[in-house]
């Protein structure tokens, strides 16, 4: 049993990978995020303007958003290509049970986001932000904004299921991008559509192409399979090693979960209880504090190191089995 893994070569290759990937991700769901709230915008501008009010759906400013978004979903089409097409049914079934019999290693939370920034060189030019820098600008937006203790530290861990990386995973199909429901027919909510899981054996079984597939209404995102990755891997680890609050468990397991959180979006609402709105609440209330912080000024670790620890220490009281 390793204590901590070793970092070879081939998983840092892996890792570089799987950052510019993820970054790229981000940048995707960030113009769609800054394209919904324009629209808004011009929507109650719209309400409350007569019909011979100047169009504003042609501006320059529109078209230049409008064309970063189709250039950043460009960028990660080869991504998305893997990622719907290996995200099977069966896929899912078994990495699940795998993860549930193993051990991989034992370390606690801080030790782990040091080692997650080491998989990236931080002086790469290419690569933006270091895992321990967007975790931390993460964690003190929500701190800055007042928000509890909890929610911080639910900042500062979730991306931490990258660690994917150091126990075989690809690292990117498997280990990052925006998540779907497994098992049930493909939403039109997921980037690229339905369409895109052609290659995708799941795509032609008529049973999970319906709108239950293998699930029952109503049965609660809990019950729900969704592909997996480092949100589902982390929310199974806090799930039963940590005290955190069930929203800051459903902030880390949705956080990539865009075609259901998105604003605007209506989808999958026929397998959702009660409990899921507020769910739905908390992942919205997160999801700028992990999109909009990437720009802030960059913290310096070794003076928040002690704040966090704190927080780490009352919510994760031992050595976490990963
Ligand atoms: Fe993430
Ligand atoms: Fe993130």
């Amino acid at each position: 049993m390793v204590h901590a893994p070793e970092i070879t070569d081939y998983i840092k290759t892996r890792a570089k990978a799987m950052d510019e990937v993820s970054d790229q991700i981000d940048e995707v769901n960030l113009l769609k995020l800054k394209q919904n709230a324009k629209a808004q915008l011009e929507k109650s501008q719209q309400d409350d303007n007569d019909f011979e009010g100047e169009s504003k759906f042609d501006s320059e400013k529109d078209k230049s958003v409008f064309r970063q978004y189709e250039n950043a979903c460009d960028r990660v089409k080869n991504f998305y290509a893997e990622q719907h097409t290996k995200q099977t049914l069966e896929y899912n079934l078994r990495i699940r049970k795998e993860f549930r019999e193993t051990v991989r290693a034992r370390m606690g939370v801080w030790e782990a986001l040091e080692l997650l920034n080491t998989l990236v060189d931080e002086s790469d030019p290419d690569t933006s932000v270091p895992q321990i820098v967007h975790a931390l600008q993460a964690a003190e937006a929500a701190r800055k904004d007042g928000k509890p203790e909890w929610m911080q530290l639910t900042c500062l861990i979730h991306d931490l299921g990258k660690l994917l990386c150091f126990f075989g995973a690809d690292g990117q199909w498997d280990v990052v991008g925006d998540t779907f429901v497994v098992g049930c027919k493909y939403v039109d909510e997921i980037i690229y559509g339905p369409e895109s899981f052609k290659e995708n054996p799941d795509y032609y079984n008529e049973k999970l192409q319906t709108d239950l597939g293998i699930y029952e209404e109503h049965c609660g995102l809990e019950n729900v399979m969704i592909s997996f990755g480092h949100d589902e891997y982390l929310y199974h680890i806090c799930k039963t090693q940590s005290n955190l609050p069930k929203e800051g468990l459903w902030m880390i397991r949705y956080h990539s979960f865009y075609p259901w959180h998105r604003a605007g979006s209506n989808a999958y609402r026929h397998l959702m209880v009660e409990e899921d709105e507020q769910a739905l609440k908390a992942v919205r209330a997160f999801n700028p504090y992990d999109l909009y912080s990437k720009s802030d000024a960059p913290p310096d670790v070794d003076e928040l190191k002690e704040y966090y620890q704190g927080l780490i220490k009352k919510y994760f009281p031992k050595e976490i089995e990963w």
